[in-house]
């Protein structure tokens, strides 16, 4: 186990943990000469705990480079979407160390995690810092409701809602209940998530999977098809981008695009960032 004596956060969801993983990977693109991403904020949140995480998954070099890939997708389609509708709200549920709120100009934003991580990160870059109108909302996944925590939030307007690096650990059930709880309380929402296809883990994540679980985390309910939980529940989807396909683009990945682009299907389209719409 990695795990489980964290020195400075007290974890009792252990796919929090997970959190300071996707956080090394910001800093460490951050440092990059050319970065996916530019998360310069990431370091502030480096603790030892950190640290340690990121010192069994730095050398994992691809999924590291379409981690940041992954993370700079929503950027871009945030900040255009904001660009133009500049109070929009903007809910991030498992928000872990993401500091989108002090990057992205404009947005209203609410973020969503359980009370270790919200605490933590409160130390570090306090809302009341943020350029941008910020609430963070500390909240038990097992035991609070989620709609009671965000129903003072609901609005009639458009809100942006990311998932980014949450579904997939997320059983069918919890997934089903997340998203009736979001169409409960946004009755126009978009949501912005990642998605993993059976045949890219099958071939190309068991490696990272194995130390996920040495986290005490673990993907749940992989499906060849993990969008017909959107299509099959009332959302349209806008767009579908390729994660790897993206860090090879940038440069990042060690393959060549065209290689990801002609000759490795399974790797160009089983993890992706779509974004869906639900309208009520
Ligand atoms: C891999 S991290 C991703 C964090 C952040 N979104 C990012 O991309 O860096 C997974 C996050 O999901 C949060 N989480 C744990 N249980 C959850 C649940 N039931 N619903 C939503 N998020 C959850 C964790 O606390 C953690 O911050």
């Amino acid at each position: 186990m990695l795990d489980t004596h964290l020195k400075h956060t007290v974890i009792t969801n252990p796919i929090s943990k997970t959190a300071y993983y996707t956080l090394g990977v910001r800093a460490w693109d951050a440092s990059l000469p050319n970065p996916a991403c530019g998360d310069t904020l990431a370091k502030l949140f480096m603790n030892e705990d950190a640290q340690m995480i990121w010192q069994e998954f730095k050398d994992d070099l691809k999924p590291n480079a379409s981690n940041a890939s992954r993370h700079a997708i929503i950027d871009r389609q945030l900040a255009e979407a904001l660009s133009d509708h500049a109070d929009a709200q903007v809910v991030i549920i498992g928000v872990g160390f993401d500091t989108r709120a002090f990057r992205i100009k404009g947005g209203r934003w609410i973020e969503v995690d359980e009370p270790a991580i919200i605490g933590y990160k409160e130390t570090k870059l306090p809302a009341s810092k943020a350029p941008n109108p910020l609430t963070r909302i500390p909240i038990e996944f097992a035991r609070d409701s989620l709609s009671d925590s965000l129903s003072s939030f609901s609005t009639k307007t458009t809100t942006h809602i990311i998932l980014e690096g949450v579904l997939m650990y997320l059983n069918q059930a919890d997934r089903l209940r997340l998203i009736a709880a979001l169409q409960e309380i946004f009755p126009h929402h978009i949501v912005y998530c990642d998605l993993m296809r059976r045949s890219f883990f099958e071939r190309y994540s068991k490696k990272i999977h194995g130390k996920i679980l040495s986290l005490g985390a673990t993907f749940a309910d992989i499906s060849e098809h993990p969008e017909n939980l959107f299509l099959g529940n009332q959302y349209k989807p806008l767009s579908c981008v390729s994660i790897p396909l993206s860090a090879a683009e940038h440069g990042n990945l060690g393959i060549p695009i065209f290689v990801v682009r002609y000759f490795f299907k399974t790797l160009r389209d089983g993890y992706s960032n779509w974004r869906f719409e639900f309208r009520r």
